[in-house]
């Protein structure tokens, strides 16, 4: 029984271990997408958002091509996030987009690196096309920087009508805010913790929460962002049997208290895999994310299995 026991232990190492060196699947055309996150429209139109000056905006007819349309905000449009940014025409992060059916909800973080000074904000369109935005105003924000944690990397997590915000990066970790779905605003200041580390100074952010079969899977980056081929980020997930809270990673070890089971990591086709997302498409869960290569940053699209119950990148 214990070779039993630590044979599968072996097994399902192998299959992490293999698992985190998958490639990424094919894509072409303009993929220097950072941060990104995936939507479809009612004709099957993929959407994607990603962190850029204004908020790059591409779209695809078959996943695999993608095309720059243009930016959310384009010209320096977003000056409400200027005071966060520190710059005209700002860099805005991380988005997190949701279609209703109807229309397009994009979550975006305005901040500078390594700052608490930041805040989210909420924008929509019929179209997602770029200069066809409303902006809908600001969803939270740490500044002034009397909070123990960072308000950037928005996520939304939807079920049943509830809405959440997980959030967060550094300090204190990652968050979750419940959201008034008839706003897209929380419902109160009440925040609850999801995930934290301090290894390599709390780097923990990015957090993507996703349902599958039974369990809550709750998605985070690890490590460094944004240093090119030096980027050391890296893909880790924990679940639990409820979205707000207790999430656990493969060892049983709490994502509150350091845990996470490695998802993707840096190999030879990708540097530094992170800032992902987690879309349910007709082919089933898709990991979209970014990673680095020396000529610069890329988008990264493969699907997730969860045939074990955890992710595998397939
Ligand atoms: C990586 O780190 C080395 C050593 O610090 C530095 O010289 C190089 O410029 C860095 N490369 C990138 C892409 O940041």
């Amino acid at each position: 029984m214990v070779f039993f026991k630590s044979a599968l232990l072996f097994a399902t190492t192998l299959i992490h271990l293999v698992s985190a060196q998958v490639g990424p699947g094919r894509v072409t055309g303009d993929i220097a997408a950072h941060d990104p996150t995936l939507c479809k429209d009612n004709n099957g139109k993929y959407y994607l958002f990603s962190t850029a000056p204004g908020l790059d905006i591409r779209t695809s007819t078959d996943r695999i091509h993608w095309t720059l349309e243009g930016r959310v905000w384009p010209n320096g449009g977003a000056t409400w996030t200027d005071e966060y940014t520190g710059t005209r025409d700002g860099n805005l992060w991380a988005p997190e987009c949701y279609y209703t059916g109807q229309e397009f909800w994009l979550y975006y973080s305005a901040s500078s690196f390594g700052s608490q000074k930041s805040a989210i904000f909420l924008a929509k369109s019929t179209t997602g096309s770029p200069g066809t935005w409303t902006h809908l105003g600001m969803v939270t924000s740490t500044a002034p920087r009397t909070h123990d944690y960072n308000a950037i990397d928005p996520n939304l997590f939807i079920e049943n009508g509830n809405w959440y915000l997980s959030l967060g990066s550094y300090w204190t970790g990652i968050k979750l805010l419940r959201l008034d779905p008839a706003t897209g605003k929380p419902l109160s200041n009440a925040l609850i913790s999801l995930a934290r580390r301090t290894a390599n100074s709390g780097a923990v952010e990015a957090s993507t929460i996703y349902k599958n079969g039974n369990y809550y899977y709750l998605f985070t980056s690890w490590d460094n962002c944004c240093r090119g081929t030096n980027s050391t980020y890296n893909i880790r997930v924990g679940r639990s049997s409820r979205a707000d809270g207790g999430y656990v990673d493969q060892n049983g070890v709490a994502l509150t208290n350091g845990g996470g089971t490695l998802v993707l990591a840096t190999h030879s086709r990708a540097i530094g895999p992170g800032g992902q997302d987690v879309y349910t498409d007709n082919d089933g869960p898709i990991l979209v994310y970014h990673h680095y290569t020396s000529a610069g940053h890329a988008l990264g699209i493969n699907r997730l299995s969860f045939a074990n119950g955890w992710p595998v990148v397939v």
